[in-house]
């Protein structure tokens, strides 16, 4: 199998001295399955933050496909950002746009014509549970909604690597364990998934590999 993604001994610290990430060595095989878990404040997200490429390390490095993020121009940075879908834990979604412009928003700069996006859309809509919501303002949306419109805009894309931040953590029981379907079909499909949760029951059973923060090092779990 082929390496995707490799962290070598990435640091982040915030200043004036916050160590979020203290030499962090991860390597990640394309179609891999993992959870990062940790309890709140470990370094969960600006661990993907870096890995999506929107912070720098303060020191160590990281290489997607072989090419190390330090190298590359910010154009081919914004180009390798496009084969990754990034769940963010507080949504970003659009204010002042509709469910449908905001999921549609991750096909237009990929070329999508807006009725082959049409297509695109629809199954996820109906998939997550917002058919007729397509044209609902985002900040109309409950919580649970808002965070399904960022599953799909992350999907939609099909991109090969899923960034998931606390992707249930709006969801109710039913929701979470079909979202975490929805990760699972997509990974069958291929795709390559990391989740960050503090919610141990999400990785509960489901014989994935799990890798946990403390105190900014991130330690392999025997599972
Ligand atoms: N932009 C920032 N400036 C300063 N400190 C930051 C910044 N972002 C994160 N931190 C700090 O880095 C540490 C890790 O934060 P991070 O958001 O990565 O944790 P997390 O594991 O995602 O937590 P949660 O489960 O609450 O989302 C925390 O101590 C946080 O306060
Ligand atoms: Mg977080």
């Amino acid at each position: 199998m082929a390496t995707l993604l490799r962290l070598e001994r990435v640091s982040k610290i915030y200043p004036p001295y916050i160590q979020a990430l203290d030499r962090v060595d991860l390597e990640v095989e394309k179609g891999e399955f993992i959870f990062i878990s940790g309890p709140s404040g470990a370094g969960k997200t600006t661990l993907l933050n870096l890995i999506f490429g929107l912070e720098r390390p303060s020191s160590g490095r990281i290489y997607y496909a072989g090419r190390e993020y330090g190298r590359l121009s910010r154009t081919e940075l914004i180009r390798l950002r496009r084969k990754m879908g990034f769940v963010f834990q507080d949504f970003k979604l659009l204010p002042n746009k509709t469910v449908f412009e905001n999921i549609y928003l991750g096909l237009e700069i990929l070329g999508v014509s807006p009725s082959e996006a049409y297509q695109r859309v629809y199954p996820w809509l109906r998939r997550l549970g917002l058919a007729g919501k397509e044209k609902a303002r985002v900040e109309t949306l409950s919580g649970g909604e808002k965070q399904r419109v960022a599953i799909a805009r992350a999907v939609v894309r099909e991109p090969e690597l899923i960034l998931a931040d606390e992707p249930t953590g709006n969801l109710d029981p039913q929701r979470t364990r079909e979202i975490l379907e929805i990760l699972e079909e997509l990974n069958a499909e291929g795709i390559t998934v990391l989740v960050a949760t503090h919610d141990e029951s999400l990785y509960r059973g489901r014989h994935r590999r799990v890798l946990t923060l403390k105190g900014g090092r991130l330690v392999e779990e025997d599972v």
